[in-house]
């Protein structure tokens, strides 16, 4: 499968908008709409709310770009169907499971491509393959039949998604260097696990800064409860936006 140039973003800022509530998640997208990149919504929204659900926060911020992060991990005729079903979203990235194998990322990179031409949408949405969730740990692994250490189950895995077509991988900031030395500068790289540096880290466990995880190769920074859980999240998400681009400016990150 040919390589593919993923999508570059001018503003790594995307906001995790993790609630069943639409109108919530409409408020919260206006709120930050001045600072963020872009906007991720994830399984949790979208079986309480559903494409309807998607179009009204889009329009709450339509110029941000949508992270439809649905993790598709099927054989690989019905994750081509679920691609193609939410490509009218016109989501910039969408997210796999890696571990659905070379033919269903295949099938997932392929009817995002076709479904783009035949919707007029220029930019097919950029298929990004999850690797090990951070929630297993060897053992876990083990369990469900996936050889450890985890770190080089998740170098295997991105190998096989980007040799598929993938244009990247989410991973743990912790990740970033060793993956960015394996593969290059090409691949998307999208990070969850962002604090800032004075926020509660909640329950995750490899976090960085949002200017330590661009040193390290972050394309995407996925941010999500300390923004959506600030007392004021248009607030929290301007000095997200700020510390990452005096870190840029400056070089010091
Ligand atoms: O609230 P928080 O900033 O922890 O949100 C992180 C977002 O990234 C959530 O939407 C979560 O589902 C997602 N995510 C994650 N860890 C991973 C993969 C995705 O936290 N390993």
């Amino acid at each position: 499968m040919s390589k593919i140039t993923p999508p570059r973003f001018d503003n790594p800022l995307f906001v995790a908008i993790d609630t069943t509530d639409a109108g919530r998640a409409a408020a919260l997208a206006r709120a930050v709409a001045s600072s963020a990149g872009g906007i991720k919504l994830g399984l949790e929204f979208f079986m309480a709310n559903g494409a309807g659900g998607v179009h009204a926060v889009r329009a709450a911020a339509p110029d941000l770009p949508l992270f439809l992060d649905l993790k598709f991990h099927d054989i690989p005729n019905t994750v081509a169907g679920a691609v193609r079903a939410v490509a009218p979203l016109a989501p910039a990235l969408l997210t796999i499971h890696a571990s659905g194998g070379p033919a269903m990322i295949r099938a997932a990179r392929e009817a995002a491509a076709e479904a783009a031409d035949r919707l007029g949408i220029a930019t097919p949405p950029a298929v990004v393959a999850v690797t090990v969730l951070t929630s297993l740990d060897d053992t876990d692994l083990m369990s469900v039949g996936q050889r450890g250490p985890s770190g080089d189950q998740v170098l295997r895995l991105t190998d096989t998604a980007l040799a598929h077509g993938a244009a990247g991988v989410v991973c743990a900031p912790t990740e970033l260097v060793r993956l960015r030395g394996r593969f290059g500068a090409q691949p998307l790289m999208v990070v969850p696990g962002i604090r800032p540096a004075d926020a509660a880290r909640g329950d995750q466990k490899r976090v960085m800064t949002p200017a330590e995880a661009r040193s390290a190769g972050a394309d995407v920074l996925v941010v999500g409860r300390p923004i959506t859980g600030a007392d004021d999240p248009a607030d929290a998400a301007a000095r997200i936006a700020h510390e990452i681009a005096a870190a840029e400016l400056t070089g010091a990150a």
